[in-house]
């Protein structure tokens, strides 16, 4: 037994709690687990090639792993394939065929079914369209949606011509959006006229407009109607999605593409205000989406399987759309929030479409606990087998909350830990294995992880320390985009020959990980991610700001809020009609993710002698901490 923070640790036992079916049997039970990884170990090619077979390919790489340029790896070179071709086409003309691919939902109870056979006809209709708008293997689609059926099929769409999309979660205001169509060019955008969130009417289009004003690369913009309300629409730009897809045939080539060639940009937020463009590619990236799945999920047959994430992240990207309907699964598209109207939302759900994997986020954990057992007890969850978790570390009490209430003490819980950047599941337990409340266990078979102290040197269990990833793996980011400088430098500069995640974590005696949280000047809200800088940036582009600092403070259910320290120009007054607006500022420039719970303003900020804001000393004073090493402090 593993005592943590003086804790003592639940092991659950793999026979008594849950079977596993015969494949996950066969290849990931504990014993299983050590000989496959030490397999994987000593010949990573053959493990990874062997995934790989698992799929369909046009044409065979000739070599599995190509790093004579590292750390810009190459993986399955030579080969052509499409992800599309093994998420839609070799199922036209199986039992799949006739299969719920995507239930779709939204807080209203409108709902829609899709079969694969349905999905794919969508798919090809609208790749016929984008074709028409002269959309070319490498062009760049953003997609600005909400979770509906439509992002799904843009998306796919996109792939199967080989456009890369880059899906902008709807959250995101229109300065953020454009922000993000600049960087990459995007030649087509594709939104809807509005949104719905919790019973409000939210107008994307007049997001967009103002986003796509003057924009130098915006050809078209392709309007999915939702509302009976017309739109106002640009002539020679604007095309509403039916009109630009009703005369379009249902059969559509899906391009073959080198296994190399970038399937999608996503950004996501780092140390500077300026967010990266994280790409993926379409061989590597469905190989080690299609493996973790497979395994950690211990996927069935005939299982709904329902990830409450939103398709704009990298976990709807990865594990609502492409691999489960990579492997044939019904895929629940919620649009709707887990909460409202009432606290059991989320549980009505699960009994309606008998769900059998969920898969979710600590803050809504932590968030469900608030409101009580009564909520989940009121239901029928015996169609639960397994329960997973991402985003942030889940504490030990909501894991067991978790795994109690919602999973009846049958379902094992898979807190899978991994990344934007990481395409895929890289520590998480499988489900054969014995589970540590809290822990995300070990790394996933063929991923090697370590914690290595600021020299670079490991650390012995039970000590904190940088969380480094040691081997190449398929489906791991190729490049920020158009920006090798930035990709060297975040990810592979600090202890070279490792990949920096950017996260601190430490080692039990067992071998299993607990992940501490950001290393870096990253906060995590709610499971979502943003730079400090960015936030502090916005906060400077408003008129009556000079200067800001921001920190993030424990959160009992958000896990981490920002707190800003503004520093004022002159003849501005501290008011708090003056926070609220700088909390609408931040709304509008950034997005809700921004808003910042708390903002004081201070007449100094602690400093380097170079002029940086310390926002360690900041912290230290706010937790009443010792602030550690203040030598490169002003004064
Ligand atoms: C960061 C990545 C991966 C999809 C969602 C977030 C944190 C993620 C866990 C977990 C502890 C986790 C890390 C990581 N994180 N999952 N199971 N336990 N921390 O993707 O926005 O790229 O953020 O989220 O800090 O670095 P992302």
């Amino acid at each position: 037994m593993d005592k943590s923070h003086g804790r003592t640790e639940v092991l659950l036992n793999e026979k008594k709690l849950y079977k596993p079916s015969a494949k996950v049997l066969k290849n990931v039970r504990v014993r299983q687990y050590k000989a496959m990884t030490a397999k994987a170990v000593k010949n990573p090619k053959k493990y990874w090639e062997q995934a790989a077979e698992e799929l369909e390919w046009y044409k065979k790489w000739h070599t599995v792993l190509d790093d004579s340029h590292k750390p810009f790896y190459k993986w399955f070179t030579g080969a052509e394939c499409n992800i599309v071709h093994n998420a839609l086409d070799r199922h036209m003309g199986t039992p799949i065929e006739k299969k719920t691919a995507i239930i779709w939902e939204n807080d209203a109870g409108q709902r829609r079914k899709l079969t694969y056979r349905e999905l794919n006809k969508e798919v090809c209709k609208m790749a016929n369209g984008l074709k028409n708008l002269k959309v070319r293997k490498g062009d760049r689609v953003a997609i600005y949606m909400q979770n509906t059926p439509e992002i799904a099929i843009a998306m796919l769409a996109c792939a199967k011509i080989g456009a890369v999309h880059s899906v902008v979660y709807a959250g995101y205001s229109s300065h953020a959006l454009r922000e993000r169509i600049d960087d990459q060019a995007a030649k087509v955008l594709i939104t809807s006229d509005v949104g719905f969130r919790s019973g409000k009417v939210i107008d994307m289009k007049s997001l967009c407009d103002e986003a796509v004003q003057g924009s130098p690369s915006i050809q078209h913009v392709i309007v999915h109607r939702r509302s009976d309300t017309p739109c106002k629409m640009k002539m020679n730009r604007d095309t509403y999605w039916d009109a630009l897809v009703d005369s379009q045939p249902a059969k559509c080539e899906t391009v073959p593409v080198d296994a190399e060639h970038p399937l999608f940009i996503l950004y996501t937020s780092g140390t500077t205000a300026k967010p990266k463009g994280i790409v993926h590619v379409h061989g590597g990236y469905m190989v080690g989406i299609n493996r973790t799945l497979q395994w950690v999920f211990d996927i069935r047959e005939n299982d709904v399987y329902w990830c409450t994430a939103d398709p704009g992240w990298i976990t709807g990207h990865s594990y609502i759309v492409y691999a489960p309907l990579i492997n044939g699964m019904t895929t629940l598209m919620f649009e709707g929030v887990p909460i409202y109207p009432k606290p059991d939302k989320i549980w009505q759900v699960v009994q309606k479409y008998k769900v059998n994997i969920l898969y979710t986020a600590p803050t809504l954990i932590r968030t469900l606990i608030k409101f009580g057992d009564k909520w989940p007890n009121k239901h029928n969850l015996s169609s639960l087998r397994l329960l997973g978790s991402v985003g942030e570390p889940i504490n030990p009490e909501a894991w067991r909350w978790y795994h109690r209430v919602i999973g009846k003490k049958k379902c094992p819980v898979m807190d899978t830990w991994w990344q934007t950047e990481t395409g895929m599941f890289m520590i998480t337990p499988l489900p054969s294995m014995p589970l540590k409340a809290g822990s995300a266990t070990l790394p996933f078979p063929g991923i090697q992880a370590t914690v290595l102290d600021e020299k670079g040197k490991e650390v012995p269990p039970g000590k904190g320390g940088y969380l480094v990833i040691k081997n190449p793996w398929p489906s791991m980011l190729r490049t920020v985009f158009r920006n090798e400088k930035r990709y060297l430098h975040t990810y592979w500069e600090k202890f070279p020959g490792y990949y920096e995640t950017g996260d601190l974590a430490r080692i039990d005696k067992d071998g299993y990980f607990w992940i501490q949280g950001r290393s870096d000047d990253v906060l995590s809200i709610a499971g979502h991610r943003i730079g400090n800088a960015e936030i502090e940036s916005a906060l400077v582009s408003h008129k009556a700001v000079s200067e800001a600092g921001v920190i993030g403070k424990p959160h009992p259910i958000k896990g981490q809020t920002a707190k800003a320290f503004v520093i004022l120009k002159q003849g501005y007054k501290p008011s708090d009609k003056l926070i609220n607006e700088l909390k609408i500022h931040l709304r509008k420039t950034v997005g809700p993710v921004a808003v910042t719970d708390e903002i004081e303003f201070v007449d100094k900020l602690p400093k380097t002698r170079s002029g940086k804001i310390m926002r360690r000393v900041l912290k230290a004073q706010e937790l009443g901490e010792d602030a550690g090493d203040t030598s490169a402090l002003a004064d």
